[in-house]
């Protein structure tokens, strides 16, 4: 019976009015996967693959403003994209640093806090200097939060947090026997936010690619063929509405 009614509604795409009514989640997180195939199947380079996927996050961040979603990770750039070639490197430092430049006036206006997350000493002192600046711009704003994983892995957040422990140990600021889960979250990246509720990953791939390892234990997963660059508003609002449709254990019965 659910599973038809739960046909049935997905017949059905919700508008924004209608899925406020409903809960929304908190905290989303994307894995914005497909610029490169994206470009290659229009016979671009893969830059320009890149350069396309700004839009739909643009696009994303407006939404989560309008159905009341609080915070936004978007997974830009992992730790092991270090190792691409230099000139997608490059390029892709260029178009952080030129979407920065262009968009933190309107993002600033419409009460966008910008927090960088991610192994900032890789970062190239251009570019790492416009998201602090940025970070500084927008730090009072609390109408969304976007986090931009930026040299981000989540294994060597995970290892960081754990030598920060340690040295507390040692410093005597904490005992051991009270590290908990709480305080152990607090010692990431993402200590100033809720978990995500819900992960979304488009162009097909169903893995997790070192991505909130730690923050994702019970959010909902949601998968979608769909290329980064084409990934409309559309189908952003249907996985919040799938997500509105799942039901949320955590676990218990
Ligand atoms: C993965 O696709 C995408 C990236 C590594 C870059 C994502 C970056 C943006 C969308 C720009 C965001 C801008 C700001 C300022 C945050 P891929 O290259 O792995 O695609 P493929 O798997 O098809 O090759």
């Amino acid at each position: 019976m659910k599973i038809f009614s739960r046909l049935f509604s997905s017949k059905k795409n919700l508008t924004i009015e209608e899925l406020r009514k409903s809960t929304v989640p908190k905290h989303v997180a994307v894995i914005m996967d497909g610029n490169g195939r994206w470009a290659s199947r229009h016979g671009l380079p893969r830059l320009a693959g890149h350069r396309e996927g700004v839009k739909p996050l643009k696009r994303i961040v407006r939404l989560c403003s309008d159905l009341g979603i609080k915070y936004l990770t978007a997974y830009s750039f992992s730790s092991e994209n270090w190792q691409r070639p230099k000139n997608e490197v490059s390029g892709l430092m260029q178009l952080f640093f030129e979407t920065v430049v262009a968009e933190l006036e309107e993002l600033n206006k419409n009460g966008v806090r910008i927090v960088l997350i991610g192994n900032r000493n890789l970062i190239p002192q251009r570019v790492l200097k416009k998201f602090e600046d940025a970070e500084i711009i927008t730090k009072n704003n609390n109408n969304v939060v976007l986090n931009i994983a930026f040299s981000y892995g989540s294994r060597q957040e995970i290892l960081e947090a754990v030598k920060k422990a340690c040295i507390n140990i040692t410093n005597k600021e904490i005992d051991i026997n009270d590290i908990d889960e709480s305080y152990f979250s607090k010692l990431l990246f993402t200590k100033n936010c809720p978990d995500p509720d819900l992960l979304i990953r488009t162009s097909g791939e169903f893995r997790i690619s070192n991505f909130l390892l730690w923050q994702i234990a019970y959010s909902e997963l949601y998968f979608t063929k769909t290329l980064w660059p084409d990934f409309s508003d559309a189908e952003f609002l249907k996985a919040i509405q799938d997500y509105q449709y799942r039901n949320r254990r955590f676990g218990k019965t």
